[in-house]
This record gives C-alpha cells, structure tokens and sequence, in this order.
C-alpha cells in the first residue's frame, strides 16, 4: 500500500479540556477553545504492509516500544477496524516540538498519525472525521487538524465529539510566548492528573460548568479581536483549572516557585497598561498570550525577575496537511 506523509501543529488550549466523561472514548466534560502555533508541529508517515509480522515505530528515528508504543499501536487497531484490514504498519514520525518549547507533543502526534494512517489505510480523510479519530489517541490532539482558532466541542458521543474551526485566518496580532520552567517530562501526566482532579475536586462540577459558560464569551472575544477579554479569561480558566489539582486528593500542583513568579510578573505588567496574560498547562512552563508589539517590554520585564529566562515565540498556525509519499524532512 502507498506511504502518505501529514503534517499536524501543536496547539494551545485557551479554555482547557481537563476531565473525561467517557474516558474509553475520549468525550471531554468541558467545549475547549485553542489556538494552534505555527512554529511546532509533528510529521509522520505511515505505510502498511502485508509482509509486516508487527507494527514498527519510529519518533525522531527511535524505535518506540513500551507504553508509547502500545498508545501508538492501540491507535493504528481502530484504523484497521475501521479500514477492515488487517497489515501492519511502519510508522515514521518526526517532532518538530522541542521539549525546551514547554509545550506537549501529544496533540500535533496523533493529528499527523491520524492523517497519515487514514490515507493510507484508504479511510475518510475528511477534516471532521480526522479530528474526531485524532480524539482517540489524545482529547487535545482533535483541535490540531484545523488551523488558526478551534473549538472542541464536548459533544455526548463519538460521533458529536468533534473539532471545528472558529477563525482559520487570523489577520490580527496575537502571539504566545513559551517560558520555559522545566523541560523535564512531568512528574504526573495529563490523563492520570485529569482523572483525579475530576473525582476528588470538590469544586470539579462547578469547574466545568464555568468553563462552558465561558464558550460563548470567548467565540465573541474571538470575533471581535478583543486580546484583553481573551487573555482575562484564558488566564482565569487556567488557573481554576490548577486549582482544582489543588484540591484533588492526594492534592498535586504542576506549577512551581518559577512559574508563580513568571504569573506575577505578568500580572504586574497589566497594572502597568500591558496586554499580557497567562495559561498553563500539566506542566511548570507558563505561556504568555500578548500582542507581537510588547515582546521587548515582556522580556525585559521577565528578565528582571528571572535572569536566566529561556523563551520561544509562538504565532498561530496552520491546520493539517496530507501528502503522497514520504515527505518527511
Ligand atoms: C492541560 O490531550 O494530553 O493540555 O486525552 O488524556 O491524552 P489525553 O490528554 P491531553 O490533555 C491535555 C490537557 C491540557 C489542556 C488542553 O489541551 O485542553
């Protein structure tokens, strides 16, 4: 059968999806709203082939066994179920997202893989059905097949639980900065942190009930440009989410003394008239949503309190992109 190459962008979830209403099939309790980047993105290619005896896995030319590997090969079972074939796969995948960008590779992986293996196993490659395959191997990994804004809706079942695009062109200045607090992988991923935020949390049901109500809201600060009205409530949607860690049981916290410090700091830089907000996701790193024109005062403001701040600049990006052959580069 024929390789086919994808390529799939991470992104950045504004009002996040932490908590599983079916965790078999990756329904979310809560709509969430991202922005997918530019600069960090995953390509894989994928092959099957009736002379395989396993599936075969390579990232970054590493042969993938273990856990991962299973993630991967639980994966590529559902498309041959839904393929009705039976070969095995070589899958090939590249990660152009650097651990030191303090950002997960999850979501723009499985968009590629998603991609890849559709093609290639001659199923749908329509964006709607990727995005809800793609669900499948990682919730968040749903909002990568479309570019610029998307909206994850929660949905109640496979079929509803879907990705769609809420502003693919954004002609208007918004960027993340990625501060990087750790790029050690944490301590306690996100499926794992999510399940037990959503059953021990007594503020849980109220968590995911502000966070749907803050759809609507962030479709119109979406619609109108509105940076200060995104960002506020971005950052308020990331916070409670970390608090509800803080009150799971065992209680965890994925932020440290450095990422409080890089929050302040931007929280001051908005008493001083800046449009700079904060979101965080199961990790340290804190990503800072703002206009391209205030990098130099941000920076400069960061590195006052944190001399030796490492960062990356992120600008939205685009949605997959399917090719014949190997196009990995
Ligand atoms: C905090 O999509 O990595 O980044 O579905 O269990 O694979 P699984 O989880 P994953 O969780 C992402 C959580 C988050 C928020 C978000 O991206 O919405």
């Amino acid at each position: 059968m024929t390789t086919y190459t994808a390529k799939a962008h991470t992104n950045i979830a504004l009002l996040k999806y932490w908590g599983k209403a079916d965790s078999q099939l990756i329904i979310p309790t809560t709509t969430s709203i991202s922005l997918t980047l530019d600069e960090f993105y995953t390509e894989t290619a994928v092959n099957f082939d009736a002379s395989l005896t396993s599936d075969d896995i390579y990232i970054n030319d590493d042969q993938i066994t273990g856990a991962a590997g299973q993630k991967v090969v639980t994966f590529l079972n559902l498309v041959r179920q839904q393929a009705n074939i039976t070969d095995f796969a070589v899958v090939r995948s590249n990660n152009h997202v650097p651990t030191a960008a303090g950002l997960a590779s999850s979501a723009s992986a499985f968009a590629a893989l998603a991609g890849a293996a559709s093609a290639a196993a001659g199923i749908s490659t329509d964006l709607t059905d990727l995005s809800r395959l793609a669900r499948r191997g990682s919730g968040s990994a749903s909002r990568s097949i479309f570019g610029g804004f998307v909206q994850w809706q929660r949905g109640n079942d496979d079929q509803s639980s879907v990705a769609e695009p809420i502003q693919q062109i954004i002609d208007w200045p918004i960027q993340l900065i990625t501060v990087v607090i750790s790029d050690q992988p944490k301590k306690i991923n996100s499926r794992s942190g999510m399940q037990n935020a959503m059953q021990f949390s007594p503020d849980y049901p109220a968590w995911v009930k502000r966070t749907n109500a803050m759809v609507q809201p962030m479709q119109q600060a979406i619609q109108n440009h509105d940076l200060e009205m995104l960002g506020h409530m971005a950052e308020r949607n990331a916070l409670e989410m970390h608090a509800q860690n803080m009150m799971a049981n065992p209680a965890f916290n994925y932020l440290t003394d450095r990422s409080w410090t890089i929050i302040n700091t931007v929280q001051k830089l908005r008493r001083e008239g800046i449009l700079a907000f904060s979101t965080m996701d199961a990790g340290p790193n804190v990503k800072i949503i703002s206009d391209p024109k205030d990098t130099e005062t941000i920076i400069h403001a960061l590195r006052s309190s944190v001399p030796d701040i490492q960062y990356q600049i992120a600008t939205p990006g685009p949605g997959i992109t399917i090719q014949q052959g190997n196009h990995l580069s």
